[in-house]
């Protein structure tokens, strides 16, 4: 399976294979997504299956636009609110499921509430468009891996899986949507990501409560503990480097290293860096290192959802 560059007949050959029941790659602004029919059981469960992903975690459904998500969720005066001020871009929105919502309960893993984005990248709404269908998208890697951020990483991770590839070149903002719930009482944040905390609380002119708090019990069931895996180990808030590691810099000041190294963004900017680190940890894991050192990253603006990953990536891994 080889990706293409996106023409017209792409995106009618991948809404065609929608259509059908298969697997399309397709790019949104935060990151590559494995998509699939979100009305049909069988599509979705394909997603599982390609991802092994566990079924309980469920999926993020891409409609057009807000009209389209209220279709399939039920919308209160925050999600309204967060819907307009975002919407098309990276934020997913945790809502109640309609009483006729159309899409499989499998997207919802049991759930009675549904992941609802309308994404910003053209080729994901020429898509959705084109196959008249919401589509419901994990991002394209196998669970628990770092999530991709070009046509190359999909395809080598899930391109046996996928009927088409649609190429449209490195993700611009480079991390996952962020997850905000909107169930009734005060909106709650489940995944730092794309779209900044001090933007989503300047919009419901209040703060948002954290993820996290209890591990054992994920606010959102996909946020476990390890996640973003390279296969190399991760040390984070590294201010030295160790001979035999790869170096994952930040800023201007880098420590003195011979080895591996990319820097996020030598100029200290969060946004450029937040669209380089999936592909530098993919670039510094193919060099074989033990262990990527990552420096201190600030935690504002993105740097919050940088370090939510840096975590995850760096956490104890089952088995
Ligand atoms: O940027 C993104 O969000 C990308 C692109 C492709 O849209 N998608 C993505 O999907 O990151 P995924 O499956 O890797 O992450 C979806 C997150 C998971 O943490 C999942 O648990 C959470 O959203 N989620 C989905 N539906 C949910 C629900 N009904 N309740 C709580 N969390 C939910
Ligand atoms: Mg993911």
């Amino acid at each position: 399976m080889r990706p293409v560059t996106v023409t017209e007949e792409d995106i009618d050959r991948a809404a065609a294979a929608l259509k059908r029941g298969e697997l399309v790659a397709f790019p949104t602004e935060t990151v590559y997504g494995l998509g699939a029919d979100a009305t049909s059981d069988t599509a979705v469960a394909a997603i599982f299956a390609a991802k092994k992903r566990p079924r309980f975690n469920p999926l993020i459904v891409h409609v057009a636009s807000l009209e389209a998500a209220m279709a399939l969720g039920r919308f209160d005066a925050d999600a309204l609110a967060l819907a307009r001020a975002f919407w098309p871009g990276p934020l997913s929105l945790v809502v109640p499921r309609s009483a006729g919502c159309a899409a499989s309960l499998l997207v919802s893993a049991g759930l009675d509430t549904i992941a609802l984005r309308v994404p910003a990248h053209p080729v994901a709404q020429a898509l959705i468009a084109a196959s008249g269908l919401p589509i419901a998208a994990p991002s394209a890697n196998v669970s628990g891996r770092i999530s991709p951020t070009t046509a190359a990483h999909v395809r080598e991770s899930l391109g046996d899986a996928v009927a088409v590839i649609l190429d449209g070149g490195p993700t611009s903002v480079g991390l996952e949507s962020t997850v905000v719930a909107c169930l009734g009482g005060p909106a709650r944040l489940l995944r730092p990501g794309g779209a900044e905390r001090a933007h989503i609380e300047a919009v419901l002119d209040r703060q948002i409560e954290s993820p996290g708090g209890d591990p054992e019990r994920p606010a959102s069931p996909g946020q476990m503990e390890s996640h973003y895996a390279p296969a190399a180990g991760v040390r984070l808030e590294a201010r030295t480097v160790a001979p035999g590691e790869a170096l994952l810099a930040f800023g201007p000041k880098v420590p003195p290293h011979d080895g591996p190294m990319r820097n996020l963004s030598p100029s200290g900017d969060l946004n450029e860096a937040a669209a380089n680190l999936f592909r530098f940890l993919h670039e510094l894991d193919t060099e074989r290192v033990g262990t990527i050192a990552v420096m201190p990253i600030p935690r504002d603006g993105l740097g919050e959802a940088i370090n939510d990953r840096l975590r995850r990536a760096a956490a104890p891994r089952p088995e």
